[in-house]
């Protein structure tokens, strides 16, 4: 875990109120897991006082892309950064995805911003791997970052791709392919997150989610970000974000 200084090398918006923001920063970053996370601040004001989470996207040697959506004071002052601008971020931080077993394919599953969670997932996916990503409304879907192979994209209001929710993609695909060993990984909403859950559970299926919480340190000392599990309350940012769907009491 590294505590640095990221220069803005571009930040530009890929759908309606979602950014890309590429960051140089001093340290390597390579040994990133799928799943782990950076504390970021932007400027050196108190309001906000406190740093915010954000899922690595994808990481290249001294290079950091981070997917955000602009919902509020932190997200506000990242989309106004511009080339040059510095910001601090510490990390990579929590636990990440654990691979995929043998003999099983994996599938991707992300909801709206979902999508910033798998990004590093999505780059060491084999060829027979899956997405299934959803959105609201085609304004949301952020095209050019979705891999066009063995990708089934969903919209609630059926402006793009099928429409319904990811569960509705997912029975698609099973429907499409088959008697496949799917194992799932999944990043978006609550309401998302529990859907899946339930889906996975009631085909057997192994899944694993990447859990959103608030998070004040970030580091696990403050017990500002935890769940309710099977095994008791545990802290998202240090024994997640990433957990089993069957350990979650939802
Ligand atoms: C491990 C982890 C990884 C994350 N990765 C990403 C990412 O890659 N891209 C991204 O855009 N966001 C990500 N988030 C969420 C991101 O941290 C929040 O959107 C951000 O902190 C909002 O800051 P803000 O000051 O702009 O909004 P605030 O002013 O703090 O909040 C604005 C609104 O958003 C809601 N909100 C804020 N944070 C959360 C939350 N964690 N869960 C539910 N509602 C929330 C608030 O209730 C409020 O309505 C991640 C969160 C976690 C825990
Ligand atoms: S944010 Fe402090 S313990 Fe998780």
């Amino acid at each position: 875990m590294k505590d640095q200084v990221g220069v803005v090398l571009s930040n530009r918006e890929v759908s309606r109120d979602l950014f890309l923001l590429r960051l140089r920063v001093p340290y390597q970053m390579r040994e990133s897991r799928p799943g782990q996370f950076v504390m970021l601040k932007v400027g050196t004001s108190h309001d906000p006082l406190l740093r915010r989470p954000f899922s690595l996207f994808k990481v290249r040697e001294r290079e950091v892309e981070i997917l955000y959506k602009v919902v509020g004071k932190a997200t506000s002052m990242m989309r106004d950064l511009r080339d040059g601008d510095t910001v601090s971020l510490m990390g990579p931080l929590g636990n990440g995805f654990q691979p995929w077993g043998e003999g099983e394919t994996p599938l991707l599953v992300a909801g709206g911003i979902g999508l910033a969670g798998l990004g590093l997932l999505e780059e060491m996916l084999p060829e027979e791997g899956f997405l299934v990503a959803g959105f609201r409304t085609r304004d949301e879907a952020p095209l050019e970052l979705i891999r066009k192979r063995n990708s089934i994209i969903t919209s609630e209001d059926g402006s793009l791709g099928i429409k319904g929710t990811v569960i509705d993609g997912i029975e698609m695909l099973l429907r499409e392919v088959g008697k496949t060993k799917f194992s799932l990984f999944a990043c978006g909403s609550r309401g998302m997150l529990k859907a899946v859950s339930l889906f996975a559970r009631s085909h057997s299926t192994n899944c694993q989610l990447l859990l959103e919480s608030y998070m004040a340190c970030g580091v696990g000392a403050c017990q500002g970000c935890v769940i309710l599990t099977h095994s008791g309350y545990k802290r998202v940012c240090r024994d997640g974000p990433v957990f089993s769907s069957d350990q979650i009491v939802w």
